[in-house]
């Protein structure tokens, strides 16, 4: 979808969709909306009062115009309460609006910019959001498709404004959007993809081709150096599949020289059979077929850091991935097997369905070499956290309060929803090994928070955070999966929107 600024008057302009909205309570609208109700004779003010109209959160009335104005149809929607209103409010209503223009087979839409007037929010901001949501609600996963999408996406959005000074912020905040949800399309691309075509080569060779574009530095080690370099937790994952494992590495320097580098780290398993510790074909948590969805912390990564790119961010990230399959296959690891991480710590591998944490192991021991000021990793780690929080918000643990908070305060400006599980040092215990220096399962009891615990040992106390996303990557539909107006089907790109607003917000929020 397009999104263009255009200077001019609402009420006499020419579109499929006019977009207007009304505050709960309101009985006689202004601004943009009274305009176009004093244009369409009073219309508006008649729904308002005769109860079809209420301002209610989400609520679209459809109004045809029978040529009373340009507009073709206005779409009056409600913005709820003026309490508790704000921008993770425009969001929901400027998807919900793209969701129907969809429904509705139109093409093109023309909106003001919610929020800004009588919300009191800030115009850069709400015309961001504006922007950012109907983007995101616009996305489509049809490369698979030989035959057009049941149901297109609009082709134009235009945010109409009477002030040209007020047309610059806004046509700035819709590059900071076009820039955001672009990384999050890449990232729901990476992650609804199929495992048959995004191989650990095939993965780390779009990263390769998208550094190129955007201006990262892309370093991709083999199955030979990552065994060279004593990533023996790493290999021993990836040596049970036919497809060679790839460590990605990209690099962004915006931030002064001698600024040490944030550090991501993402999980990314392409495909996740279990291993030898085979998963069911139907598992407590979904279909084994989701498991294609197990390399969305390393697609979280890439995305953050291409944003990094295309904001030109003033900070210096590094993002690294370790990408493999997880099958059980002639070579593979078996139950017992001990294996020796980077770093020299050994741990006995008791589950090979455990595997996230043992490439993320290595991932962290080799995050360390690069000196960072903290590390943040992300992975769709385990089962136990969608138990623990379900799938509507995902799992921040760590060793670092500031960092944490950084993450948290960052998830609420964006509207995704985290929550922080205690790293208490007595659950420790459950991962301690008879054979190795630890174990890699701690049990039924707190699965979620004992795969932290696994973590932590290997980050040698650098401040360091771990978000488990198992939960709110993916929506399958149901009334437990994570469902903002702007996540379609599919592939979320949660935490890709927090973890760019935290480094946007990295200086100030010091
Ligand atoms: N990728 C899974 C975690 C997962 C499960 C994510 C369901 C999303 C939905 C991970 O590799 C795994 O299999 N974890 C096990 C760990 C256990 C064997 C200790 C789990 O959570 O069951
Ligand atoms: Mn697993
Ligand atoms: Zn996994």
């Amino acid at each position: 979808m397009d999104v263009r600024v255009a200077v001019g008057d609402i009420a006499a302009w020419k579109d499929e969709v006019v977009v207007v909205n009304l505050f709960e309570g309101v009985t006689r609208p202004g601004g943009a909306t009274g305009a176009v109700d004093k244009a369409m004779g009073g219309a508006i003010s008649h729904l308002i009062a005769s109860g079809d109209v209420k301002g209610k959160f989400k609520a679209t009335f459809v109004l045809p115009t029978f040529g009373k104005i340009l507009g073709a149809r206005i779409f009056v929607v409600g913005l709820g309460t003026r309490n508790g209103f704000g921008t993770n409010r425009i969001r929901e209503v400027s998807a919900k609006v793209v969701n129907r223009v969809s429904k509705l087979g139109l093409t093109s839409l023309s909106t003001i910019v919610h929020g800004a007037g009588i919300g009191g929010v800030d115009l850069a901001e709400a015309s961001e959001a504006v922007a950012e949501a109907s983007l995101l609600a616009s996305y489509r996963f049809s490369r698979y498709r030989t035959k057009e999408d049941p149901k297109p996406a609009p082709q134009t959005l235009t945010i109409v404004t009477t002030e040209r000074g007020d047309a610059r912020t806004i046509e700035k905040a819709v590059g900071v959007a076009r820039a955001t949800a672009d990384a999050v399309f890449m990232a729901r691309d990476m992650i609804n993809a199929p495992s048959n075509d995004k191989t650990p080569r095939q993965l780390a060779a779009q990263c390769e081709a998208m550094a190129k574009q955007v201006g990262l530095t892309c370093t991709v080690l083999d199955e030979k150096q990552i065994q060279e370099m004593g990533m023996g937790a790493f290999w021993g994952v990836a040596k049970g599949s036919a497809q060679p494992p790839r460590f990605v590495v990209l690099e962004w320097r915006g931030g002064p020289k001698t600024q040490r580098p944030i550090a991501l780290v993402g999980k990314g398993i392409t495909f996740d059979t279990g291993g030898i510790s085979l998963k069911p074909q139907d598992g407590m948590l979904g279909p084994m077929w989701e498991m294609k969805y197990d390399m969305a912390g390393a697609a979280t990564v890439f995305a953050v850091l291409r944003a990094c790119a295309q904001l030109k961010l003033h900070v210096n990230v590094l993002g690294m991935a370790p990408l493999t399959e997880n099958m059980p296959g002639g070579n593979a690891q078996k139950p017992g097997d001990i294996v020796k991480t980077i770093g020299g710590k050994t741990i006995e591998v008791l589950n090979t369905d455990a595997e996230g944490r043992l490439v993320l192991a290595d991932g962290i021991g080799y995050a360390l070499r690069q000196e960072p000021e903290v590390i943040i990793d992300v992975a769709t780690l385990t089962g136990s956290a969608v138990f623990a929080l379900g799938k509507k918000t995902f799992a921040v643990m760590g060793t670092d309060r500031k960092l944490a908070r950084r993450v948290l305060d960052a998830s609420e400006a964006v509207g995704d929803r985290a929550w922080e599980l205690p790293l208490f040092e007595e659950y420790a215990d459950q991962i301690k090994s008879d054979f190795a220096d630890v174990k890699n399962v701690g049990g039924r009891p707190a699965g979620a928070i004992t795969a932290g615990k696994f973590l932590e040992t290997f980050t040698d106390g650098k401040p360091w955070v771990h978000l488990d996303i198992a939960g709110p990557v993916w929506n399958d539909g149901g009334a437990d999966s994570p469902k903002r107006e702007y996540h379609p089907k599919g592939a979320t790109g949660v935490p890709v929107r927090t973890l760019v607003r935290m480094l946007r917000d990295w200086k100030t929020a010091a």
